[in-house]
């Protein structure tokens, strides 16, 4: 699907990125250049940049308790796998630095990247690596490409609770605290959901909270128990956004906690689309905007999901989604609500 001049022309923001999911198959190739080592992806070594590029095109299975080939990785193998080029400070910069660019060449205002720490401190990286390298691409992001950014720390959901609860405590520094360097303004949860409920982690949200901090939570769309995930994380935690979270419309008692609530869904409709047949995803768009929820337009992980970032997300929404520019303008402006931009920033996007 190409993207429309209206399209290109709306003003954006983005709130659903993994930022170690916008490593471009050329960067990863460069960083294991200048490392030198290997680039592997479940035990396949890619020899040259062009088998590497056209493994990119596949769609990644699903786990094989749910039935997936064990030949071809699953989007977290893929996922995780692409981040072990990942080493020195300048890796994660030079990462993050062509995320902000692609956004300022898509119109993207104001982005809040998820980062996943924990995928890099338990390969050994040291965790200053990591935040530094992203606080000085949240820094040069916004002088060289005029794209602002705060970011939102990631729990590893299928990691042990403890674990996350210390790689928080040595971000913190990091955090957009009083006495913090402003990096991250937000904790989220990511990765495997598989029987790890959002209320394993409710002390952590709370102690973020404590903190000032902002607490979203991924409740992935057609997994399993994603509408027991969805009641805690409204009921339970009193999530402020939730990331997915398209099941909600198969229970009302959900939907009407999100109304009430005022919790806004951030969604990517190209994930679901990769695995979800056009007329039985889209209608959902229509059903949210008739029942009132707020939602708006990201990518997530547009490298490991055929290379369709958050226009060719609103440009799905818009083609397939039979949205009118006025509805399409309403998604933005529900962006502008959702996310956590002071409001001089808000007010400066539409
Ligand atoms: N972490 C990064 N991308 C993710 C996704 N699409 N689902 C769950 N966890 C993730
Ligand atoms: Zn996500």
């Amino acid at each position: 699907l190409e993207i429309s001049p209206f399209i290109q022309s709306l003003p954006k923001i983005e709130i659903h990125v993994h930022i170690e999911g916008t490593l471009r198959p050329a960067i990863r190739w460069a960083l294991a250049q200048r490392n030198r080592i290997p680039v592997v992806t479940k035990g396949v070594t890619y020899h040259t940049y062009e088998e590497l590029l056209e493994s990119y095109k596949v769609t990644y299975n699903h786990r094989p308790e749910q039935g997936g080939r064990k030949d071809v990785p699953t989007f977290l193998e893929a996922y995780f796998a692409g981040c072990d080029v990942l080493r020195t400070e300048d890796d994660f910069y030079d990462m993050s630095m062509d995320y902000l660019k692609r956004c300022s060449e898509m119109n993207v205002r104001w982005a809040e990247p998820f980062f996943d720490i924990q995928a890099h401190t338990r390969r050994g990286i040291p965790f200053e690596h990591v935040l530094n390298g992203y606080l000085r691409a949240q820094q040069d992001g916004e002088k060289e490409y005029g794209v602002k950014s705060k970011w939102i720390f990631c729990f590893l959901r299928d990691e042990p609770v403890e674990e996350g609860a210390k790689a928080y405590e040595q971000a913190l520094p990091w955090a957009d605290t009083p006495t913090g360097k402003g990096l991250f303004h937000a904790v989220g949860l990511a990765s495997n959901a598989f029987k790890r409920p959002p209320v394993l982690f409710k002390q952590c949200f709370e102690r973020a909270k404590q903190d000032g901090l902002h607490i979203t939570t991924h409740c992935d769309f057609g997994q399993t128990d994603t509408h027991e995930h969805i009641r805690q994380a409204i009921f339970d935690i009193g999530i402020e956004r939730i990331d997915h979270g398209l099941d909600a419309l198969d229970d009302d008692k959900l939907i009407q906690g999100l109304v009430d609530k005022n919790i806004g869904l951030t969604l990517c409709p190209h994930a679901y689309h990769r695995r979800t047949k056009t007329e039985v995803l889209f209608p959902k768009l229509r059903q949210l905007l008739d029942r009132g929820v707020k939602f708006c337009i990201n990518s997530d992980d547009p490298v490991y999901m055929h290379d369709v970032w958050v226009d060719g997300n609103m440009e799905k929404a818009y083609h397939y989604g039979g949205l009118t520019k006025g509805e399409m303008v309403g998604l933005v402006r529900n962006a502008v609500e959702m996310c956590w931009a002071d409001q001089s920033v808000k007010d400066s996007i539409l």
